[in-house]
């Protein structure tokens, strides 16, 4: 099959880290296992200096009518003096916005031979794979009332809203249990069903999901303190887990630093399924446009390969060739190749182009 594929470099490291992905996919079509046309845009500062709009229209209708958007990340310094409405991140916030964009996905990956930079002891981390699966568009966030009031007694009195309603909690749980099925077969979903009205809905909705349409896949309930815990002493008895878009916020942070860089960690949004069951869908490395490094060939490129990597698994079902990548990235570092960033005690470090290529020709031979 042949996808369409958004590719959206952005700005700083941007351009750098999207050269690697186009290499990989070249090794990919290559042994006939998909094939990929990527199609260009701009968006962030780099889409400012061009036309003055954070993304322009033309190219958010491409977004609409690819099969995936591929993103680097925008920003930097030279652009913080832009007017707001078209301040680099406007053109991120818009591509969520228009593309519906309601589930976040985080993994925590972290690599064998990298267990070392982890916070946590290496046998705790070790080879840990976990996928946190966020709300985005709902809950304390965007609910309203959402106020700061005067109160007669001279003090002020401050309100958010946590809101849900039961469709936004089917279809974040639909995402996490498609999402187990490709990946350990278990959801832990989590709320303060102890505490919140939201959180008994939250945990009813779910397990009524999982009857109905998920049968085969475990699922348990878990409080989000009780979570946050265990997420620290014991990561690896969790696969997928789906939380609301405040706990999963906290969360994916907490996770993230269970694994080392950065520069490593990849992340996907997902949309609403069409009729088909297709879902647009947006892939990012988590880090941004590293001003500090661009232009100097030394950003790392797994994050943003990795997220190629699951475009291929969430997107276009290309399970082999997703689990191929990881596994040459995965090879690639235990050959003690390594970038600035994850560099720890290693003698020396190689170029963003360098790891692009061993990563590329590690796919070639598997
Ligand atoms: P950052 O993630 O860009 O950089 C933080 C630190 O990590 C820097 O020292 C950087 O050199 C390093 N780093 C990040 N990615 C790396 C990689 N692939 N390889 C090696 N080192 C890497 O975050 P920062 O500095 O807070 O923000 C810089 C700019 O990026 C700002 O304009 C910010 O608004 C934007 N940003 C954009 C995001 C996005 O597009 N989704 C997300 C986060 C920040
Ligand atoms: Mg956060």
């Amino acid at each position: 099959a042949s996808y369409n594929i958004f590719l959206l470099p952005g700005d700083g490291i941007g351009p750098e880290v999207t050269a690697e992905v186009e290499k990989v996919a070249h090794v990919i079509s290559g042994a006939g296992l998909a094939k990929f046309e990527f199609e260009k845009g701009l968006v962030g500062g780099s889409a400012y200096d061009a036309h003055g709009q954070a993304i322009s229209e033309a190219d958010m209708a491409r977004a609409q009518a690819a099969d995936a958007v591929l993103l680097a990340a925008v920003g930097g310094p030279k652009w913080a003096d832009v007017p707001y409405e078209v301040r680099p991140e406007a053109g991120l916030l818009r591509l969520r916005k228009d593309l519906g964009l309601f589930a976040n996905l985080r993994p925590a990956l972290c690599y064998r031979a990298l267990a070392e930079a982890s916070s946590l002891k290496r046998e705790l981390v070790e080879g840990l794979d976990i996928m946190i699966v966020r709300e985005l568009t709902g809950g304390v966030y965007f609910g309203e009332p959402k106020e700061i009031t005067n109160l007669p007694n001279g003090q002020k009195r401050a309100v958010d809203t946590q809101v849900y309603e039961t469709y936004e909690i089917e279809r974040i749980a639909a995402v996490a249990f498609e999402m187990a099925r490709k990946r350990g077969n278990k959801v832990t979903s989590s709320e303060k069903n102890n505490v919140m009205k939201s959180g008994v809905l939250w945990k009813e909705v779910v397990t009524d999901v999982h009857k109905k349409s998920y049968p085969d896949v475990q699922l348990e309930h878990m409080l989000a303190d009780a979570l946050g815990m265990q997420l620290v002493r014991y990561p690896k008895q969790f696969d997928v887990i789906v939380t609301d878009n405040l706990f999963g916020d906290l969360l994916s942070d907490v996770a993230s630093m269970l694994t080392g860089s950065l520069g490593m960690l990849p992340s996907a949004s997902l949309g609403a399924a069409d009729a088909s069951g297709k879902r647009k869908a947006m892939y990012e490395p988590v880090h941004g446009s590293a001003p500090d490094i661009a232009g100097k060939g030394i950003a790392n490129p797994i994050a943003m390969i990795g997220s190629f990597g699951m475009a291929l698994r969430y997107s276009f079902g290309l399970i082999e060739a997703a689990d191929l990548i990881e596994k040459a990235i995965s090879d690639v570092l235990a050959a003690g190749l390594r970038t600035a960033d994850i560099k720890g005690d290693a003698t020396s470090s190689v170029s963003t182009s360098a790891m692009g290529d061993a990563i590329a020709n590690a796919l070639k031979k598997a």
